[in-house]
């Protein structure tokens, strides 16, 4: 219980110590401090999932964590897989190996995306990080992508063709992220120092985002040292999980869950993998997949339009197969018509539904080339319209409107600790149509939408459950770990991250 001293004036105020001492006379000395920092304000209500030793495999991870939207933390697993970056990332290597890659570096320990960066030499910034609040973040050059792995778990199943993008995170620690999230799914593996995760379900969107939420870039304006009560009742009431990252773990952030990274004081050095989060999971040659980590030089990164596919795919997540009825009635395409010659182009077999098997095995590229207005943000639609607009000023009549590369579907400027979504998304190709681009909505054919039954959402979108695997047994709940109410709290001045759980478990 926080013991308070009325002061009535000003004038009258007592130093801190004073009131202590006072205080001490009385009962024990607590100095009232009613501005808590995020992930003290209360205990976090339970563990995340750990797996020890082993990366999971991929079905097991889709079904387990990344649908069922469950934080995992896989201790010690880059030791035991012999991650190169792992063993061999020594200031001393770094600086031989790979001095001379220019690196993206943002300023100030304490996030609050200012945008404040500068770019230098990786062997300038080793000899001056630990007396500099540099941060860099910074997106791994193909020099360095020999030595960073793609788990087995990644391997198969889609989430191969969907990695975004691939971020090194390093300073002398002390840093810390805002609250928010990314639109993409998130593997972060520390390779040296400590990070301390306060991690939020994304079921808890209405008290995360109910005060100072900037929707545009997914973050809070909380104070995470000093959280207000009044203005962020929302955030204090969520219950939240902590992950507390030593040297060798890698920990699973899902799709949309809120979070707040704190890396101590000391060397933090750490990657993380983006990837595109699946609404399906391709099971076909999953099962005898091997369980061998391998270069992120061996993959491709995910092409723009297969996140566009990600993005138009989403209303449908919650169905089990796609009914023409339903699919027409959540389509999203700027023109109703459009999203009749997208139905056609995807039902190919002509037998009304589209299992997901067929939504993920159509020709996105063909696509968004033929049809954009079903692939384009209402955002990315607007930007075309004012580059047209200049266009149209400037007197070139050309059909073609370039969208530039600032228009990208996931931001990058979450920086601290691997939490944010960097992503190249930008739609590099012109668009065409630009006929097509002046209508608007009432253009919609809402004849074909306004009669259709609603489609009951159902719970599961795979057919099949994740094989009894071996290797899920070694999967436990852990309930306690990392989670007493005790190291809940702060300790020595340290911010803890926190998890929270999923839906169910609440
Ligand atoms: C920076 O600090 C780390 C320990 O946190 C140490 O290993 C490293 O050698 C230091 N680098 C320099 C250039 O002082
Ligand atoms: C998938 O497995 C089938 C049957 O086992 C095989 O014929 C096919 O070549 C495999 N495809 C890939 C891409 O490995
Ligand atoms: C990987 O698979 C091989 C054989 O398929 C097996 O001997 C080995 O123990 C497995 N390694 C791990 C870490 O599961
Ligand atoms: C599923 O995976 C198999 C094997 O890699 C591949 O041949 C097939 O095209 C994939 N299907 C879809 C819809 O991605």
């Amino acid at each position: 219980m926080v013991f308070y001293f009325k002061v009535t004036s000003p004038e009258q105020a007592m130093p801190a110590a004073t009131v202590c001492l006072i205080a001490l006379a009385v009962a024990a000395c607590t100095v009232a401090d009613p501005l808590k920092r995020l992930g003290q304000h209360s205990p976090p209500s339970k563990g995340a999932t750990i797996l020890a030793g082993k990366f999971p495999p991929p079905s097991v991870f889709y079904h387990h964590f990344v649908h069922a939207s469950k934080p995992l933390l896989m201790k010690n697993v880059l030791e035991e897989t012999k991650y190169p970056a792992f063993m061999k990332w020594t200031d001393d290597y770094l600086s031989k190996q790979y001095g001379r890659e220019i690196v993206d570096i943002e300023r100030g320990k304490k996030e609050d995306r200012s945008g404040d960066n500068i770019r230098l030499d990786l062997a300038k910034f080793l000899q001056i990080y630990n007396s500099s609040d540099m941060y860099v973040v910074h997106s791994i050059s193909e020099s360095m992508q020999g030595e960073i792995m793609v788990p087995h778990t990644l391997q198969c199943g889609g989430f191969q063709d969907n990695l975004q993008d691939t971020v090194m995170w390093f300073s002398s620690g002390e840093t810390k992220s805002v609250l928010h999230y990314d639109d993409v799914d998130n593997i972060n593996c520390l390779f040296d120092g400590e990070k301390k995760i306060v991690m939020i379900d994304k079921a808890y969107k209405d008290m995360i985002e109910e005060y100072g939420w900037v929707e545009d870039k997914g973050y809070s304006m909380v104070d995470v040292d000093k959280v207000d009560p009044e203005k962020y009742s929302g955030i204090l009431r969520a219950p939240w999980y902590q992950v507390n990252m030593e040297k060798g773990d890698c920990v699973y952030i899902p799709y949309k869950w809120y979070h707040h990274v704190y890396s101590p004081a000391g060397r933090n050095l750490a990657v993380n993998l983006w990837f595109t989060h699946l609404w399906w999971f391709n099971q076909s040659n999953c099962s005898d997949a091997g369980n061998q980590s391998k270069p992120l030089s061996d993959f491709e990164q995910a092409s723009s339009n297969e996140i566009l596919r990600f993005h138009f795919l989403a209303p449908f997540s919650e169905q089990k197969e796609v009914t023409e009825k339903s699919f027409l009635q959540a389509c999203t395409c700027k023109i109703k018509d459009q999203c009749l010659k997208l139905w056609d182009k995807i039902n190919t077999n002509s037998d009304r539904r589209l299992t997901w098997a067929e939504l993920y095995s159509f020709d996105i590229d063909e696509a968004v080339e033929d049809l954009p207005l079903c692939f384009y943000t209402d955002d990315q639609i607007k930007l075309m319209y004012e580059a047209m607009k200049e266009n149209d000023m400037e007197g070139e009549g050309d059909d073609t409107v370039e969208i530039d590369d600032t228009i990208e579907t996931d931001e990058k400027e979450g920086r601290n600790d691997g939490t944010s979504a960097g992503s190249d998304t930008s739609p590099e190709e012109s668009i065409q149509e630009k006929a097509e681009t002046s209508e608007t909505d009432e253009d919609i054919r809402k004849g074909q939408v306004a009669d259709v039954d609603r489609e009951e959402p159902r719970e599961e979108v795979d057919e099949t459950e994740p094989a009894a695997d071996k290797q899920e047994e070694s999967i436990r709940d852990e309930d306690t770990a990392d989670t007493t109410p005790d190291q809940g709290i702060y300790e020595d001045d340290k911010r803890q991250h926190i998890e929270h759980g999923s839906h169910d478990e609440f």
